[in-house]
């Protein structure tokens, strides 16, 4: 299963609290989140090319931080993460993309095995993790209902696509001006393709805030 990955490191890292972009902050490994996580792609041989999206002024740190691999190439930012992983799109040439979010450093190569799997019978699927919690739906300050808890995932990245269906699903929200929250959100709009769970990994976090930086 070959396939291309469209690494999102274009963010500010604002609830992080650092003065850099997160995705620099250096891991007790002594190698860098951005680092980390390209790493776990490019040590998968059916991973074929990994886009890095980066904001325009960082692009030269990123190049000197990362050791060269001819797999690399870089895209440019957005306002928006959909904004970044629409101009990631663009350069993608495999026809099976994985689209991951640089700040979850912690992906495991079981988890990359598993959502594999489960691409050579879909056409979308993403790592999600059953909710611990009991989640309540609130308008106004009041609960208006409580799903089941066991109805209740959370979705990780890496979130993977048959790339021709997430550039369609991507292009037609950019006509809707439609932001979502996370990519397979789009297919569940613009599409009647069925997106497929593939259990993750509690430790598969998106370093966000400050507690997040070990
Ligand atoms: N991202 C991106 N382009 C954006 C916004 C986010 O590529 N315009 C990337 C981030 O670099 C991160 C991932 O999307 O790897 C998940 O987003 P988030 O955790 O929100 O990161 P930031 O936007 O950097 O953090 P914050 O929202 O706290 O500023
Ligand atoms: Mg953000």
């Amino acid at each position: 299963m070959n396939y291309s990955t469209i690494l999102l490191a274009a963010g500010k890292g604002s609830r992080t609290h650092l003065s850099y972009n997160k995705v620099f902050y250096k891991l007790d490994s002594g190698k860098t989140v951005l680092e980390t996580s390209l790493d776990l792609f490019l040590n998968d041989p059916d991973c074929r090319e990994v886009v890095i999206v980066c904001a325009e002024h960082e692009i030269d740190a990123m190049k000197q931080l990362i050791t060269p691999d001819a797999r690399i190439r870089f895209a440019t930012g957005g306002e928006t993460r959909q904004d970044s992983v629409a101009n990631g799109l663009k350069e993608v040439r495999n026809s099976y993309v994985f689209i991951h979010d640089a700040a979850r450093p912690y992906l495991k190569k079981e988890s990359l095995a598993d959502l594999k799997d489960a691409l050579q019978h879909e056409d979308a699927c993403l790592l999600m993790i059953p909710s611990i919690d009991t989640v309540k739906l609130v308008e106004n300050g009041y609960v208006v209902r409580t799903p089941r808890r066991d109805d209740v995932f959370r979705a990780q990245t890496p979130q993977c696509f048959k790339t021709s269906l997430i550039r369609s699903c991507h292009e037609q929200a950019a006509l809707d001006r439609r932001q979502a929250t996370d990519d397979a959100q789009l297919v569940e709009w613009y599409s009647d393709v069925p997106v497929r769970v593939v259990t993750g990994d509690e430790a598969n976090i998106k370093i966000t805030v400050p507690a997040d930086l070990k």
